[in-house]
């Protein structure tokens, strides 16, 4: 089938290759000419693991292209997905304005006698769907038909190929049998659980999807402070209570926090639209309040260790806001490393891929960067992990040793084993498991 996915960053790229792969013929749509010209000559802007094979094999298979032109891609293309982005506003609620240029202009290029299925991908508070159609209704003069569907994503960067190519689930909201029909044709070599909804129901889902796992990050994140208060190990609890199928092991890792760019933000967003509602969601303003606290009593912890913190050499793994990506958007890391250059420190950053987006962005000026894991740590004072990329769990903790100042090692993502860290001579500190 002819696709068209308009915003080619982290979700619409990726989704347009894994579409390709596929055997569709997909053409991506992006406002950001250098973008368009950069995937033009075979240069991917972003890090995720395996997209770079699998665009430079859909391209040369003609099947996947790109154009800064919103006309060419609906034009060509019977079903056309939106994935622009969705910035939360200071209140929390969401910034729609890029949906609804798009869905303006995607009016403006519709064509008397073509059908087409207009798919909210971008993640959207319940009822935008609604106001997709209304918009695209109101400024399509040539009345050309159209329906809106909701096909929301749960991609994980740094797994998103695999995310994509073999889902739990996939979700069709749409109200028109004939648009949804299609919808089931594009996925059907996916192989996947369809679930087909309403279009508000599958805009909910999305939402509540990511607060729950949210909220199940912020109940382990509560139950190690509840641990080191005690005496008990997180991990060995988060294991105890993971077994059991009801609850599941996944996205009960202990750490300081969640970040990147959805969850922070889907959840803002999910607490906005419930109040506007008139249901407020408070149960998600506490998950709020503990992720938070979760970067501040770690801070509170190196603070207490090294008493002052001005002026001390501390080297900080990671900046990303998950390992195998490049994204440093809202990313703990970011924020802790802001933290200590604001209290004073002298810190020194290395990151496997996230440097170069953070000097882009200018995130944590005043820091240096290092090329490797033990560069940085050279005569640090202290050691923080902010990110649990693999590589840093391969550093030879002797040689980490002999570079470091003082071996004080502070892990906010419980990567190391606390025992065999210790037996190298560290002072180690983790998440719950004082
Ligand atoms: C996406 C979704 O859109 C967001 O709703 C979801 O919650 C997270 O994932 P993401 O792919 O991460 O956002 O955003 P980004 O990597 O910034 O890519 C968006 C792309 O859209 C950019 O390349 C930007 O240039 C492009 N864009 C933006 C347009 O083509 N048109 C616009 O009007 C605005
Ligand atoms: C998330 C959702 O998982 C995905 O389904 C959705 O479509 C987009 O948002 P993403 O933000 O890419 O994906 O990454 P995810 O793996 O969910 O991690 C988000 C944050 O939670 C990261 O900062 C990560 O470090 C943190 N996290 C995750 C924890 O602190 N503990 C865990 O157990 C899992």
């Amino acid at each position: 089938m002819k696709l068209c996915i308009i915003g080619s960053g982290y979700v619409g790229l990726v989704s347009g290759a894994c579409f390709a792969e596929v055997g569709h013929n997909v053409i991506c749509v992006d406002n950001n000419e250098r973008k368009v010209e950069q995937l033009r000559a075979g240069h991917i802007p972003i890090y995720e693991p395996g997209l770079e094979d699998l665009v430079s094999k859909n391209v040369a298979a003609k099947r996947l292209h790109f154009t800064s032109s919103i006309e060419e891609g609906v034009d060509g293309s019977e079903v056309v997905f939106i994935a622009v982005p969705t910035p939360p506003q200071p209140d929390g609620s969401v910034d729609l304005s890029y949906i609804e240029k798009v869905a303006r202009e995607i009016a403006g290029v519709l064509k008397p006698g073509q059908y087409r299925v207009i798919v909210d991908k971008s993640t959207v508070p319940v009822k935008t769907g609604e106001k997709v159609a209304d918009t695209i209704r109101r400024y399509n003069k040539q009345g050309a038909e159209f329906d809106v569907v909701s096909n929301p994503e749960f991609l994980r960067e740094g797994c998103a190929v695999p995310d994509l190519m073999k889902p739990d689930r996939i979700v069709i909201g749409g109200n028109s049998e004939r648009a949804v029909a299609l919808m089931q044709k594009i996925y059907e070599p996916f192989m996947a659980p369809v679930l087909v909804t309403d279009i508000n129901s599958a805009e909910l889902i999305k939402h509540a999807a990511n607060s729950f796992l949210a909220l199940k990050i912020s109940y382990i994140n509560a139950v190690a402070q509840i641990c080191e208060a005690s005496g008990a190990d997180v991990e060995k609890v988060a294991d105890g209570i993971g077994a059991d199928k009801r609850i599941g092991r996944h996205f009960l890792n202990a750490g300081i926090g969640y970040g990147g760019s959805c969850f922070p933000k889907d959840i803002a967003a999910f607490i906005a639209i419930s109040d506007s509602l008139g249901v407020p969601f408070n149960l998600l303003k506490e998950v709020q309040r503990i992720n938070a606290t979760q970067r501040e009593r770690f801070i509170a912890k190196i603070r207490q260790s090294l008493w002052v913190l001005k002026d001390k050499k501390i080297a900080v793994w990671g900046l990303t806001f998950k390992p195998d990506t490049d994204d440093v958007r809202s990313s703990v890391a970011v924020e802790v490393v802001s933290d200590l250059l604001a209290e004073g420190a002298e810190v020194t950053v290395y990151d496997p891929k996230g440097i170069e987006k953070a000097q882009e962005f200018k995130l944590v000026e005043g820091a240096k960067f290092a090329a490797s894991p033990l560069e940085a740590a050279d005569g640090a004072e202290a050691l923080i992990i902010a990110t649990e990329w693999r590589e840093f769990a391969a550093v030879p903790l002797d040689e980490l040793k002999e570079r470091m100042h003082t071996s004080l090692i502070f892990d906010g993502r419980n990567l190391f084993d606390p025992e065999t860290v210790r037996s190298f001579g560290f002072t180690y500190s983790s998440i719950g498991r004082e």
